[in-house]
């Protein structure tokens, strides 16, 4: 892009000789208008244009992802050059010049974005290749849902995932996307709680430059991005009304027009969406649209809270060690059982994540190295055991219940040990385990204080 007819044509000709396929123009707007519009290996500017700064249209091929921008400038002062410089431009080249010269760095710098692109390419194909984050799980529970995403995987219909906060809404999402046809394409997840009203509109519609006072260059929507992949519409009910009605007619229309713009633009995408609140109640309140409701609800995936699936802990438990052990550079740990006794009998009410807090928490803070100890849970979780302190003999106090505290500490604490395997305590204690039963119900201990801790907490909860 050059104003001057005689650089365009040398320019053009070095480039054709090598095969490349070129287009040019005198015109800095004409230049912008081709760089919104089409793929360029390189973009070769001149600072001085009639009519648009030769830096801003070296600024727009830069921000463009995979050109690369080389500069060409006569008069310009050296302050502009460095500017392009540190724009990120690929080369700067005074003029005059010498032919070859030019051409062998227009040569070297569509060699480098060539390179860019096959380097971006291998990586992608590494990354599709390895397996995305992906639900563990042994549960019944876990089992059915697994059947169920791999079922309406493959469908091209809209899935509407609830279940409260932390059980996996977003993962199950991915991992729809993950086995879909569409597994190559592009995921775009959206947090529409997130974000302000106006901001969501241009989020999703995106805009054209000019739409309004900050919109400088042309901005792709979500809708957009998601051309050929799925879009995840997560806190779906946090959508404000006036928005709802637009989605509406975008999923009805597959068509959307950017702020601004007065083109339709079409974008064929996969719509998931997840809530933690009930839609239904929702629409009754005359918060959520019912049209809408519909429209989302094709295919209803519920997630359980953890509560329902307590069998899937120690498996949670085990890959979350692992995750953070790479991921805070720690050995692997072990988990005692008192501890593990403790994350079983635990209620969640955090569900997943609040499980993935606790093991990250105790990775980074326990104390020791090869174990996690039952002290490096969360108050509350530790909290389920009954704990154990040594009895003191008070002033005063009687001997036998003294006595009687002591044992009831003895075999508390080798309870816990074991994670309250009866045989092994029985074992340890050099008793018979009839026997052992029999001290526990003498001494008011539990026979499995965690099924009770679960039934009391499930009774609890909402
Ligand atoms: N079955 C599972 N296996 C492994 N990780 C899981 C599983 N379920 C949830 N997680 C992890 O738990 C965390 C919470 O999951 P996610 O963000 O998908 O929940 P959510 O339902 O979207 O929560 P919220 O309602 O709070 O947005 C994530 O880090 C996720 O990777
Ligand atoms: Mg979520």
């Amino acid at each position: 892009m050059d104003d001057d007819p005689t650089i365009l044509e040398v320019v053009g000709a070095l480039l054709s000789r090598h095969g490349h396929e070129v287009v040019g123009t005198g015109s800095g707007l004409k230049g912008a208008q081709f760089l919104r519009s089409e793929h360029f290996d390189l973009a070769v500017v001149d600072l001085m244009l009639p009519d648009l700064s030769g830096l801003e249209l070296a600024r727009q091929g830069v921000a463009k992802p995979d050109t690369v921008v080389v500069v060409l400038s006569g008069s310009t002062s050296v302050e502009t050059a460095l500017q392009a410089v540190k724009m990120g431009i690929y080369d700067y080249v005074p003029k005059p010049f010498r032919a070859e010269a030019l051409e062998a760095t227009l040569l070297r710098a569509i060699e480098k974005s060539q390179l860019n692109q096959e380097n971006k390419r291998l990586r992608e194909q590494i990354q599709g290749q390895r397996p995305g984050p992906h639900m563990v799980g042994r549960s019944d529970v876990w089992q059915n849902l697994q059947t169920l995403l791999r079922r309406v995987a493959p469908s091209p219909s809209t899935v509407l995932i609830t279940g409260p906060s932390g059980t996996g809404k977003e993962l199950a999402a991915r991992t729809i996307h993950q086995w879909s046809l569409r597994a190559e394409g592009p995921f775009v997840p959206i947090h529409c709680g997130a974000i302000p009203e106006n901001l969501l509109e241009d989020e999703l519609f995106g805009h054209v430059r000019g739409a309004y006072t900050d919109a400088r260059t042309d901005r792709p929507g979500r809708f957009q991005q998601a051309d050929g992949g799925t879009l995840f519409l997560d806190e779906i009910g946090t959508m404000p009304m006036n928005l709802q009605v637009k989605l509406l007619r975008v999923i009805q229309e597959r068509e959307f027009t950017p702020l601004g713009s007065t083109r339709t633009q079409k974008a064929d995408f996969r719509l998931l969406a997840a809530t933690n609140e009930n839609l239904e109640d929702l629409v009754e309140q005359k918060r959520f649209r019912e049209d809408l409701f519909y429209r989302l609800n094709v295919i209803p995936v519920h997630l359980q809270p953890l509560r329902e699936h307590p069998q899937d802990i120690p498996v949670l438990v085990a890959h979350f060690l692992k995750k953070f052990a790479r991921e805070l550079d720690l050995p692997l740990k072990q988990v005692e059982p008192a501890a593990l006794q403790a994350l079983e009998a635990y209620a969640w009410p955090g569900n997943v994540r609040e499980l993935e807090n606790a093991v990250e928490r105790a990775m980074a803070l326990g104390s020791d190295p090869e174990r996690l100890l039952l002290q490096d849970l969360p108050a509350s979780v530790a909290g389920v055991l009954p704990t154990v302190t040594f009895p003191r003999l008070a002033q005063d106090q009687d001997l036998g219940r003294f006595l009687e505290d002591l044992e009831r500490h003895l075999i508390l604490e080798s309870l816990q040990e074991t994670g309250w395997n009866k045989s092994e305590t029985a074992r340890r204690l050099g008793l018979r385990r009839t026997t052992l039963l029999h001290r526990l119900r003498a001494l008011g201990i539990p026979l499995d204080p965690m099924a009770e801790a679960r039934a009391s907490l499930a009774g609890e909860a909402p």
